[in-house]
């Protein structure tokens, strides 16, 4: 998949743009508060109708406009798929595709599958289980159309079931169906939850393995309960627990991807830039699981390449996005610190577009280079 065309009006500092991006490379370089994120969020919009940096609609918005517009060619060359997304001040919003309202965000969402590093990639990381949990669910959701239904019963159950531990006079009749319920949901999301955790783990290692960063790295997938019990048992010897506490405190809605560094957590561990490559290392085994079950590629958008990162790692994140094939949108502040990695290493067409104030030119590559 890719952006065949971008036209952007009114987001944030982006008047007026309006652009052609390459269905490879796409380089966007310019000064601090120039607009190149901005422009990433654009897409970002095209497709899930948000932002990667906040859930805000308002700043997003040109200050004194009321309305801001993202249009957007999407698939293979002129005959992609046109999505159009606007966010008005006042709250209204339209989102289309093919010329019609969409059914729902997820639609919208089915046309651009993306990835995103910037600098929450840290997040991963360093955020909570939450953060890892999406991230794997993602791609479950993605590739596992019984997922979706599965997850939303489950978490039907553990409302129901938090509203009467609330309650305090716990009556297992009342009870007893939401925890059988939760059981099977919870032991198919699971089951997926594991398949999908090992695909990943098999490409990511195919890309980590061979680094010297590997040397004792652990990711383990946490299931959300004690490793020796099923569920129906954890649920089972927890539930004095549950009732002191009023809410469930072993479940699906626990779930974890534990990253360690000999036995300690990643984050407390590793450098800055050891962090982001593993990030990005996760990142791309994702894009290529995804695209090895769906036949479709990810879009990938960058945001700062050179932030943490050092030459070589730079290089190497590079080298991934290159075997991948997919279309990247990457942005930096230096021009030559952006091109310096692909030179030499792409054979696909790459755009370089520079921000200045807001203005998006496209510059001539690679003559000159
Ligand atoms: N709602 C808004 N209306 C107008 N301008 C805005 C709005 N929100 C942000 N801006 C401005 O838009 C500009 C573009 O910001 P953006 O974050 O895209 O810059 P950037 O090129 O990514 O910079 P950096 O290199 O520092 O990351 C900034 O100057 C910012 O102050
Ligand atoms: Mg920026």
């Amino acid at each position: 998949m890719s952006v065949s065309r971008l036209v952007v009006h009114n987001l944030r500092n982006l008047t007026n743009v309006d652009i052609r991006p390459s269905p490879a490379v796409n380089l966007v370089y310019g000064k601090n508060g120039s607009g190149k994120t901005s422009l990433l969020e654009s897409v970002n919009l095209l497709t899930l109708g948000r932002s990667f940096r906040s859930h805000k609609i308002k700043p997003l918005i040109q200050e004194d406009r009321p309305v801001l517009t993202v249009f957007g060619r999407v698939g293979e060359g002129d005959a992609g798929v046109p999505l159009g997304v606007s966010r008005a001040r006042n709250g209204e919003s339209v989102f289309k595709a093919q010329g019609r309202p969409v059914e729902s965000l997820a639609e919208l969402a089915s046309y651009l599958p993306l990835q995103v590093i910037n600098a929450d990639a840290f997040s991963l990381l360093e955020g909570s289980p939450k953060v890892r949990r999406q991230f794997l669910d993602w791609l479950v959701f993605h590739v596992e159309p019984d997922f979706y239904p599965a997850w939303k019963a489950a978490q039907r159950c553990l409302k129901h079931r938090n509203t009467i531990l609330r309650r305090g006079r716990i009556s297992t009749p009342e009870m007893a169906p939401w925890n059988q319920e939760l059981i099977a949901q919870t032991e198919r999301i699971q089951a997926f939850r594991v398949a999908c955790f090992e695909r990943l783990m098999e490409s990511f290692s195919a890309l980590f393995g061979e680094l010297d960063l590997a040397q004792g790295l652990n990711l383990s997938l946490y299931r959300g309960w004690d490793k020796e019990l099923n569920f129906a048992q954890a649920l089972e010897s927890g539930t004095e627990r549950d009732i002191r506490q009023g809410f469930t405190g072993v479940g699906f809605h626990r779930a974890d991807i534990r990253i360690k560094v000999n036995g300690q957590n990643a984050a407390d561990i590793l450098s800055r830039g050891q962090q982001k490559l593993l990030v990005c290392a996760l990142k791309v085994a994702q894009g290529k699981v995804y695209e090895r079950i769906t036949n479709r590629k990810c879009v990938y958008l960058v945001d700062d390449l050179p932030a943490e990162l050092d030459k070589i790692h730079r290089l190497q994140l590079v080298s991934w996005l290159e075997a991948l094939g997919t279309q990247v949108f990457i942005t930096g502040v230096e021009r030559s610190a952006l091109l310096e990695p692909w030179l030499g290493n792409t054979r696909r067409e790459i755009k370089v577009f520079h921000v200045e104030r807001g203005e998006i030119t496209s510059e001539d590559y690679p003559s000159g280079e």
